[in-house]
């Protein structure tokens, strides 16, 4: 048994642990589990404002995910300006309308087709902000990252969790290609934007897809 705390060549700092007793931890999660499982992806918005203070924490909270290497390969870019908001409207259908006409396979149309998507995208100009979320790639002010997707991916999962529990919606969206937004948001060339994301309360009377989730035994395998 060692008795003093191991010597290595990296600081460190003692662990704040989560303190939660065993006879709760169950009880947590199912809690957490129907709070989540509320979520859906809303593309109807109200344009009622996002309360102050929401996005930045919602941010903070993304951006204590864990990365790889730590090298926390993420921006945020919060556009509220309408003007800017109509650019990038219009930029993203243009995009979309080749995508849906031209570049998409039928199997990936077929694939859409239960969701009800199409080239239209009047959601970047209702919702009151969208957040574009940028992988941050080796540049002149920026290491080299590691496993950037895994990364970018695990924040955007906490930021769409935060904006959910404060009774925001969001919605997921991923134009292709999306070099447009580097323009449309002023970011560099060694950032490369991935996700588009609406955030706000849905529009009165919004409606979702019908879809189903896998059940626990569908996802999950015990050895
Ligand atoms: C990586 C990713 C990309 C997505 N891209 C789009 C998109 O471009 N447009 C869209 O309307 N929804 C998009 N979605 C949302 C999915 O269609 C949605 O999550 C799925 O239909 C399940 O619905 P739910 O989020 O309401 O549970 C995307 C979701 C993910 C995770």
């Amino acid at each position: 048994m060692v008795d003093s705390a191991p010597v290595t060549d990296h600081p460190t700092v003692p662990l704040r642990p989560m303190t939660v007793p065993a006879h709760e931890a169950e009880g947590r999660c199912r809690s957490f589990h129907q709070v989540m499982d509320r979520r859906r992806t809303v593309r109807d918005y109200s344009t009622e404002p996002v309360p102050d203070g929401v996005i930045e924490w919602a941010v903070r909270t993304a951006a204590t995910a864990p990365s790889g290497a730590h090298v926390q390969p993420w921006r945020f870019v919060v556009v509220t300006d309408p003007e800017r908001k109509r650019r990038l409207r219009e930029a993203a259908e243009a995009e979309e309308r080749e995508f849906y006409g031209h570049r998409a396979s039928e199997e990936w149309l077929a694939a859409l087709a239960p969701i009800g998507t199409d080239w239209r995208k009047p959601f970047l100009e209702d919702a009151p902000a969208v957040i574009v979320v940028f992988e941050v790639h080796k540049g002149p002010n920026s290491p080299r990252p590691y496993y950037t997707k895994e990364s970018v991916g695990i924040a955007v999962g906490l930021l769409l969790a935060s904006l959910h529990q404060a009774g925001l919606a969001t919605l997921t969206h991923t134009p292709s290609p999306m070099r447009f937004l580097n323009e449309v948001c002023e970011r560099p060339p060694e950032e490369r934007a991935a996700y588009v994301i609406p955030v706000g309360y849905p529009a009165p009377g919004a409606r979702v897809p019908d879809l189903a989730r896998k059940a626990l035994e569908e996802v999950m395998v015990r050895l």
